[in-house]
């Protein structure tokens, strides 16, 4: 019998999601290719395999018994580094003021980049590192990860350089995304800040970040600039990703299906025709459940459209000072209480469809030989408890790497 580092068997439901290596879609997002009374071997970080009635000698075997086994989260979009924090905005949240009123009063982004550029490397590296700490005990494996609150090139560079050296210091993958069009600083005029973009910002980003985002937003960049921007990033061989249509719908959606986007994020306001057309070019919709829920909107993004329409759902925390949560299972919540998403849906779209979003689905993802060994076990005999038994960490043990956390 062969000998591996671990075997985990007599899993209640061993969420595979294997067999189909394109970003999901309809009805292909509800089959979670689920092995009941699985088993899994892992060895040397990778995944070896898994079925039925497998049989392994291994230095670690766990019994799952009751227990839901599936690929780690992909937190397919956050802005994990930032300065401070912004507790105080609740009040005004309560009063009534808007997450736009809070920004044109120069709190918001703003406030967060006075506390960002202010903080040393080391102080963002510790604060960061907390929360990769808690994003990995609530079963987040990989993350994406945003600069975006610098505004100037020395702090947005500071920002991709803090996320390279969590890459290396952390169990986490962090895949890093350059957002210095995240607003346009107080100091200077909006076309002059897309010329500092483009002509000082983009030119340093290499080896420090694979993608190009922008807040393409009623009062922060425009389609056009956004457009200007995300091509300019292409020189760079950054591939786009937008901020769109969050709070007003500037064709956000159809821009991402035009610059050939790998997700646009948020999506709430986004007309019929953008996210017809982002189902045609294949564009994932990364959605953000925690933004609405952080600012007591009664609006969610329109999950249920874009799955008819064929747009590739993903979800993902959005962690920022805004909505600050690491826990991917409470977004699984939101996407099937407030989104009427299936928990099936979700989970594709918690794991799956988000490693697509962050172009890493040969990587991770689902549980398949030769992909890495990314597992999450759960309290729980199926994956239906996520948004059924809310408000609790299910994960009672995170596999990373190969290795128990
Ligand atoms: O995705 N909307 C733009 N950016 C972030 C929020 C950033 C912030 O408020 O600090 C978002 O929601
Ligand atoms: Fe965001």
């Amino acid at each position: 019998m062969e000998t591996v580092d671990i075997f985990i068997k007599n899993a209640s439901e061993l969420v595979t999601l294997k067999g189909h290596n394109t970003p999901r879609i309809k009805k292909q997002m509800s089959n979670l290719s689920i092995i009941y009374n699985g088993s899994i071997a892992i060895n040397d970080g990778k995944i070896v395999e898994t079925g039925k009635n497998l049989n392994y000698n291994a230095e670690i075997t766990i019994d799952a018994a009751g227990k839901t086994v599936m690929p780690g989260f992909v937190d397919s979009h956050t802005h994990l580094v930032f300065g401070g924090s912004r507790e105080f905005e609740l009040d005004m949240k309560l009063k009534g003021f808007s997450y736009m009123d809070i920004l044109k009063k120069g709190g918001g982004i703003f406030y967060t980049v006075d506390e960002t550029r202010k903080a040393s490397n080391d102080s963002l590296i510790n604060q960061s590192k907390n929360r990769l700490d808690t994003m990995l005990l609530h079963g987040t494996t990989t993350c994406e990860a945003k600069s975006g609150y610098g505004l100037d090139t020395k702090t947005e560079l500071k920002l991709l350089t803090v996320q390279k050296k969590l890459q290396e210091i952390h169990p986490m993958d962090i895949v890093s995304t350059f957002l210095g069009a995240h607003a346009i600083p107080k100091e200077m005029g909006s076309d002059e800040y897309i010329d500092l973009i483009i002509d000082d910002m983009l030119p340093k980003t290499k080896g420090l970040a694979q993608f190009c985002d922008v807040f393409c937003e009623k009062g922060v960049f425009t389609r056009e600039q956004s457009r200007r921007i995300l091509e300019a990033g292409r020189n760079y061989s950054l591939t786009p990703k937008i901020h769109a249509d969050e709070i007003v719908d500037t064709g956000g959606a159809a821009l991402a299906a035009e610059v050939g986007a790998i997700s646009a994020d948020h999506l709430l306001m986004s007309s019929d025709t953008g996210l017809k057309a982002m189902a045609k070019s294949g564009v994932i919709g990364i959605l953000l459940p925690g933004t609405p829920f952080s600012l007591m909107m009664k609006k969610y993004s329109n999950a249920r459209k874009m799955i008819e329409f064929g747009v590739p759902v993903a979800l993902a925390t959005d962690l920022n000072p805004n909505c600050w949560t690491e826990n991917m299972q409470f977004m699984i919540q939101l996407a099937c209480l407030n989104m009427k998403m299936t928990s099936a849906e979700a989970v594709t779209a918690a794991t799956f469809n988000s490693a697509c979003a962050i172009g890493s689905n040969d990587r991770i993802g689902s549980l398949e030989s030769g992909k890495q060994a990314d597992i999450l076990i759960l309290s729980c005999p199926s994956h239906t408890f996520i948004p059924y038994h809310f408000g609790v960490n299910l994960v009672d043990a995170v596999i990373k790497n190969g290795s128990i956390i």
